[in-house]
């Protein structure tokens, strides 16, 4: 390895290490007088000591600079705690705690270590969550909360529950859904979608029963169908969540909710079909086939998406090519 390369590896192996101790700081806050308004907050919220140990969840403190004298304390370059994220450096050159004042999630990769966190709010400050910002060990994006936790239930059960929140996760494993990861508070990607596949061939989606929660499950939803994953989409009761649900109704109630989801395809074909106007219905599938990469998979889904959407396959294929942005040789290519 050239110098170059060293010096990276080095740093990152300074960075998870001081991802490490945050979070053990952090625990150790919980744990501990300072923590007391917050663990009073989570279980107030009926989250069990034991899921607060699985998920190594933790606090920081209501102070400026508690992480920043304790990452010292340990001999921590401040540049590099900046660097890595877990503290700040403003405009007038001061540098102070990323996360004060909140519970704190971490975010494991695969392998277990920690490369970011998420932290909750008490109180009614705004943010609610402020996450870890992109750093050189952390890619937005490219990870799901939970997943160290979940995926030996995920591969044993060829199948994976995904929620919007840590709070979902965390409720959804501690009454024994324990195949649950969060998506992470942006957008799902491709790359969420490609990690979840490669793990197991079916997602069960449970999102919020609120209008942003419908539009993110239509669209998770389109994703995995699109790369062939197949998947099914439960809906909470208008303005609850899974956190919501397990710890007002209980796991029973969670239960039917999961059975009676319908299949992607049927979700997205319902959703649209009732809240599209029939032009954009037709902008859709057409979008919609236009994505999916293989013909198989598109043949698969034509039937079915003509039978949802009450015409005839006919028709949905004119649609597909009547739109100046199909091009022609795709056209001599599908048949
Ligand atoms: P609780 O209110 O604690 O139950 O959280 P929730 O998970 O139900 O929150 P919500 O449904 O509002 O949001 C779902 C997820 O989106 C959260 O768990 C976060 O990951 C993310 N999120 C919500 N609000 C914010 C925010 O203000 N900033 C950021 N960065 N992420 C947020
Ligand atoms: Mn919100
Ligand atoms: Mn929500
Ligand atoms: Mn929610
Ligand atoms: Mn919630």
């Amino acid at each position: 390895t050239n110098p170059q390369d060293k010096k990276i590896l080095e740093d990152r192996e300074i960075y998870l290490r001081m991802y490490v101790r945050s979070a053990a700081y952090f625990q150790e806050n919980f744990v501990s007088s300072k923590g007391g308004m917050q663990r009073k907050y989570l279980l107030d919220r009926g989250v069990s000591p034991e899921m607060i140990d699985a998920f190594q969840i933790g606090c920081s403190r209501e102070d400026w600079h508690g992480l920043e004298k304790f990452l010292l304390s340990e001999g921590y370059d401040q540049d590099k705690a900046v660097t890595c994220g877990l503290l700040v450096r403003n405009d007038q050159g001061k540098v102070y705690d990323r996360f004060r004042n909140r519970i704190m999630f971490p975010i494991h990769d695969l392998a277990g270590a920690i490369i970011a966190f998420g932290g909750r709010a008490i109180d009614s400050s705004e943010p609610k969550y402020i996450n870890s910002s992109e750093t050189p060990i952390y890619t937005k994006g490219k990870h799901l909360y939970g997943l160290y936790q979940a995926r030996r239930t995920i591969v044993r059960d060829k199948r994976a529950l995904l929620t919007e929140g840590y709070l979902d996760v965390v409720a959804l494993h501690q009454f024994g859904f324990t195949g649950a990861v969060g998506v992470l508070g942006t957008a799902l990607t491709q790359d969420q979608v490609k990690r979840l596949g490669g793990l197991c061939p079916r997602v069960d989606l449970l999102f919020d029963g609120d209008q942003a929660g419908l539009k993110a499950a239509v669209r998770a939803a389109e994703m995995f169908l699109i790369q062939g994953i197949a998947c099914n989409v439960a809906t909470m009761p208008e303005g609850r969540d899974v956190d919501d649900v397990l710890h007002g109704q209980g796991p029973e109630a969670l239960g039917k909710i999961l059975d009676s989801a319908r299949s992607g395809l049927e979700f997205c074909v319902q959703t649209i079909s009732r809240t599209y106007a029939p032009r954009d219905i037709m902008d859709w599938v057409r979008r919609f086939l236009d994505s999916i990469p293989g013909d198989d998979l598109r043949a698969y889904y034509l039937p079915r998406l003509a039978t949802g959407l009450g015409m005839s396959e006919t028709e949905l294929r004119r649609s597909r090519f009547t739109s100046a942005s199909s091009s022609v040789s795709e056209t001599t290519g599908a048949s």
